[in-house]
């Protein structure tokens, strides 16, 4: 069998981990040959690749980052993109196609899979917001970054009686700050599932103070926005891709709040340094268990599907299931965390 791979959209760590197990599997036990396209979908569009062997695999398993690179670019914004890519599978002499990758590239990997190519879908985020699967890889290691973090900024925020405002990962869903700000005993968790109410945020860090602490955390997902006139608020846009721009809403809410409580208060953005580095021990093995199960339902011809955690299983779901609705954070945790607003 011929398996082409690809990493598309933002990256994450555990992708190497995917291609790796991706590449032992289908090279080491099945003797297929695998090709790994350069900076996700446009090196299937643009025919741009190289063959991946067992030495080209060795040593990335704990490596952040991606070995092939990624793009932000879809076939679809492409006119010929779905044609171009077709004619490449076929002049490939391509059995399966594997991509990694979050919302936009698995709906990318749906169209193309409609559109008749042999697609195996391995998901892939940070922000544990897809919703086919239980957890995503990257989830974890992007909490633990956040927490390490937090620990910190505790220290220096009580040093000089701070209000920090820490903005986290986290465009649609508050999982990242949610899960951070649990481990890290956070003072308020703000998530884009429940638009804030400034007055609210307000009377929980003041009531802080009042009752002789010396700081305050505020975790803040980055998509969070206030309640509709609750405070003035910019929205900050969109990007050449018409996805929105960050309003900078850490930077928004400690210009407010430091008026309003009469405290210093700073924004801290932890940014994309959530997303680098070395993927923890469960994201490797999630990561790991992917790639086997890729692999796997490519030589059952399992196609138009997607690999997916449920409980402790992987199991193959339908990849136009798994691009219908995103994963947000369920009312009932916010109860558990006691501090989301
Ligand atoms: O991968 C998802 C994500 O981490 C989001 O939380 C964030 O909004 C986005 O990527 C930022 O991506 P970039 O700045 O790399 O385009």
């Amino acid at each position: 069998m011929r398996i082409g791979v690809l990493t598309s959209g933002g990256d994450c760590p555990g992708l190497n981990a995917v291609i790796r197990s991706v590449v032992h599997r289908a090279v080491a036990d099945h003797g297929d040959e695998v090709i790994g396209f350069h900076d996700g979908w446009k090196g299937l569009l643009e025919c741009d690749y190289r063959t991946l062997d067992l030495d080209a695999v060795g040593g990335i398993l704990a490596r952040g980052g991606t070995i092939l690179g990624s793009s932000r670019v879809q076939p679809a914004h492409l006119r010929d993109g779905v044609e171009r890519a077709k004619g490449h599978v076929a002049d490939l002499r391509l059995d399966a196609i594997i991509p990694i990758g979050g919302e936009g590239t698995l709906k990318a990997a749906h169209l193309l899979s409609e559109a008749g190519l042999p697609i195996v879908g391995v998901p892939k985020t940070i922000d544990n917001d897809i919703a086919s699967t239980d957890v995503t890889f990257g989830f974890d290691t992007a909490v633990g970054v956040a927490t390490e973090a937090l620990d910190r900024l505790k220290t220096t925020a009580e040093s000089h009686q701070r209000v920090l405002i820490v903005e986290v990962m986290g465009r649609h869903t508050g999982w990242i700050a949610l899960h951070s700000g649990m481990a890290a005993g956070a003072h308020a968790i703000v998530v884009p599932e429940r638009p804030f109410d400034i007055d609210e945020l307000t009377e929980v860090v003041g009531k802080r103070f009042s009752a002789g602490k010396r700081f305050a955390i505020v975790v803040v997902a980055e998509g969070a926005k206030p309640r509709e006139g609750s405070m003035a608020w910019d929205e900050g846009g969109k990007d050449i891709y018409g996805h929105e721009r960050f309003a900078g809403v850490a930077r928004q809410l400690s210009v407010e709040l430091e008026e309003r409580l009469g405290k210093e208060a700073r924004p801290v953005i932890l940014g994309h340094v959530q997303r680098g580095g070395t993927p923890t021990a469960y994201d490797r093995v999630l990561a790991t268990r992917f790639g086997w199960h890729a692999v796997e339902a490519a030589h059952r011809r399992e196609f138009g599907m997607l690999t997916a955690l449920r409980g402790t299983d992987i199991v193959m779901v339908p990849l136009g299931e798994a691009v219908q609705t995103l994963k947000t954070v369920p009312a009932d945790r916010y109860a558990e965390a006691e501090c989301v607003l």
